[in-house]
């Protein structure tokens, strides 16, 4: 960026480490052919397209008018962090108290406490590769060694086991999981998650266990770490409003944790963001204890899509494409276009009209597939499936 001043930024070292999500910058650069007259599909951005439940946004907008306007405390509002135990208590099967709930902007926040509260330099993180950006980002930031455990298509995205095992050492500190997944849809089952915990034994290393996805499930159940015996004081659940009550823009998730680490998380939001909005945090009362039938219903919607786009995708001529178990993306393997994957999933963008995302884009490992989201309309899906294939058949055959 062009800058009109003679003072030079004089970055800390450690913003040269940091990472981005490509998501964003693939929506800008759509936005932008957009203005030029394109027609673009969206399938690169990780969003549910569904509204905000209506109770949800009618309990906020009382919520303002009642005043509750102003600072509440840095772990959240009593309320919701007892509304938020009582739900996970229930879903995870594990005492919850109040006290072992922060609720922060979102479910990212999480992800940022939990490596700066954890992580020194040097210290190792075994982090899912493919795999959300901002684990590696954040490791790489604070100066810690970000240790890959690669997720392979024939092990339908689960982890290998043994390999988790061989890659953990005297400075392990932190192993992150996640599931459902993002990008590829794979869920780890009981008996996996189980097996990790076994792995991990009775060593002093914590899991950050990212279940943002949890209620965006296909076929299975979810099953959390914290839920094994043994692993409670060792597990941090990141889980939130954004997915699965399509309120990603209101910025709300949770940590549960054990309540001394709670005080340090709290600590940090005290110091970062002081709180989260406290009229959002009165609708997120709502949001759990009031009807679920819209979260049931936007899951339905998401596994009609999910079927149709993964069979379109089979369908097109070097794409193959595995049946994600959850959230709501699809992961084709596309190593048989011959064309790697930026270049491809540029290609589809400029010149066909459908804007995904590379595999690298969450990791090195993510090389030969791309990432398409199905939260847009089986109209839209069915279109892009058309303008992809088309494309196909005039470059690549
Ligand atoms: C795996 C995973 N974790 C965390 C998040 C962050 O969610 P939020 O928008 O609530 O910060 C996302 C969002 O895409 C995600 O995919």
């Amino acid at each position: 960026m062009e800058t009109k001043t003679k003072f030079e930024l004089r970055l800390a070292g450690r913003m040269s480490r940091l990472g981005t999500e490509t998501a964003f910058e693939v929506l800008n650069r759509a936005r932008v052919l957009e203005k030029q007259g394109r027609e673009i599909i969206h399938l690169e951005i990780g969003e549910p397209d569904f509204a905000t439940p209506s109770n949800v946004v009618e309990a906020a907008v009382d919520a303002l008018y009642m005043g509750w306007t102003h600072y509440g405390p840095s772990a959240g509002l009593p309320d919701l962090r007892k509304e938020i135990a009582e739900y996970i208590g229930r879903t995870r099967n594990v005492p919850v108290s109040p006290d072992e709930v922060v609720v922060v902007p979102g479910g990212k926040p999480i992800i940022f406490f939990t490596v700066l509260a954890f992580v020194d330099e040097w210290d190792e993180v075994i982090y899912p590769n493919p795999g959300f950006p901002i684990y590696e980002s954040m490791v790489n930031y604070v100066g810690g060694k970000a240790v890959p455990i690669p997720l392979r298509e024939e092990r339908d995205f689960a982890l290998d086991v043994k390999e988790l095992a061989s890659l953990i050492t005297d400075r392990t500190k932190l192993i992150i999981l996640n599931s459902p997944h993002n990008p590829t849809g794979g869920v780890l089952t009981r008996r996996e998650i189980e097996q990790v915990a076994a792995a991990i034994g009775d060593r002093n290393i914590m899991v950050l266990s990212d279940e943002i996805y949890s209620r965006l499930i296909f076929e299975g159940e979810h099953f959390s770490i914290m839920s094994v015996p043994g692993l409670k004081d060792r597990t941090i659940l990141l889980d939130g409003f954004s997915k699965t009550y399509a309120m990603t823009g209101w910025r709300m998730g949770y940590g549960v944790m054990r309540p001394d680490l709670a005080a340090h998380v709290t600590r940090l939001m005290t110091n970062s963001n002081s709180c989260t909005a406290s009229f959002t945090q009165v609708a997120g009362i709502h949001a759990l204890s009031g009807d679920q039938t819209p979260v049931e219903k936007m899951c339905a919607e998401f596994k009609t899509r999910r079927d149709a786009f993964v069979a379109g995708l089979n369908r097109i001529k070097g794409f193959s494409c595995r049946m994600p178990k959850g959230a709501f993306y699809v992961f084709p393997n596309i190593t048989k276009t011959g064309w790697p994957s930026k270049k491809l999933a540029e290609a589809l963008l400029e010149q066909a009209g459908v804007a995904c995302l590379s595999g690298t884009a969450f990791g090195a490992f993510g090389e030969g597939y791309l990432r398409f989201s199905v939260a847009n309309s089986l109209e839209n899906l069915n279109k892009a499936l058309e303008w992809i294939e088309d494309w196909v058949g005039k470059n690549l055959l």
